[in-house]
């Protein structure tokens, strides 16, 4: 059992990037984000846990995003290649990821940091729109949908995340910089840690990643 870790601020295109990486390799994407977003859609007790917390554009407890991954992880089996997205983003759940995939005899193998500029962060994420459906992201100038306001995918109505508003996402990028961001010291030490410019075209910098993993 494998994981590679996507890393970076909010907008810095870890979804964007694991879709088209998911579509060519056979990595399995993990977003705590798509799950956490799909448990208060479906009114589940972690739904209505998080709820709160993801409007303000806060971290959701380590214990609640701990045992979600920890079930995740229990129905793989162990050649499996995860590609997690928006996790870890403290040190007890990249702690709690070193040892659960020690249980299974897996590692991390690469953490790519999407090293992105403020101002683009901020373009990206107020320009965002996200399929109620499928949860198919593009954006209105950047990636357009082929039809406003239809998912390229499905069909379904686009709408703008609730977090997506420039308040939240001022706190989000906050809470970046305060809470997250420390971990690219920790994965630089244990030598996993590779920088990769987000600031250029999607195609370009999914092929820079398929390089690296190669
Ligand atoms: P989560 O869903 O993980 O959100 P995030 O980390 O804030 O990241 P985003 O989804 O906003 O951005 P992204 O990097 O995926 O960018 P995207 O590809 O969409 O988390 C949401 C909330 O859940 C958190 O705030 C927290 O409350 C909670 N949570 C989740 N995980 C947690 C955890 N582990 N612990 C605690 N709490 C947790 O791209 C953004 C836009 O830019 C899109 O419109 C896209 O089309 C466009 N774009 C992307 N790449 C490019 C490019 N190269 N060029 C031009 N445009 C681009």
């Amino acid at each position: 059992m494998k994981a590679i870790i996507l890393f970076g601020a909010p907008g810095s295109g870890k979804g964007t990037v694991a879709e088209r990486i998911k579509a060519v390799t056979g990595y399995i994407h993990i977003s705590t984000g798509d799950m956490l977003r799909a448990a208060v859609k479906n009114g589940t007790a972690v739904g209505r846990e998080a709820e709160a917390y993801m409007k303000r554009g806060e971290l959701v407890p380590d214990e609640v995003i701990i045992k979600l991954v920890e079930e995740r992880l229990d129905k793989g089996g162990p050649e499996d290649l995860y590609m997690f997205d928006g996790f870890p983003r403290t040190v007890p759940q990249s702690e709690l990821l070193e040892k659960s995939l020690g249980r299974r005899g897996g590692k991390v193998t690469h953490v790519l940091f999407l090293d992105t500029p403020r101002d683009v962060l901020l373009q990206r994420l107020t320009g965002r729109r996200t399929c109620r459906k499928c949860g198919w992201n593009c954006h209105i100038v950047n990636l357009p949908p082929k039809k406003s306001g239809i998912c390229n995918l499905c069909g379904g109505e686009l709408y703008q995340r609730p977090d997506d508003q420039e308040a939240t996402i001022v706190n989000r990028l906050e809470v970046y910089n305060k809470q997250t961001e420390s971990l690219i010291a920790r994965y630089d030490r244990q030598k996993v840690l590779v920088k990769v410019n987000s600031n250029q075209k999607v195609d370009k910098l999914v092929e820079d990643i398929r390089q690296i993993l190669k």
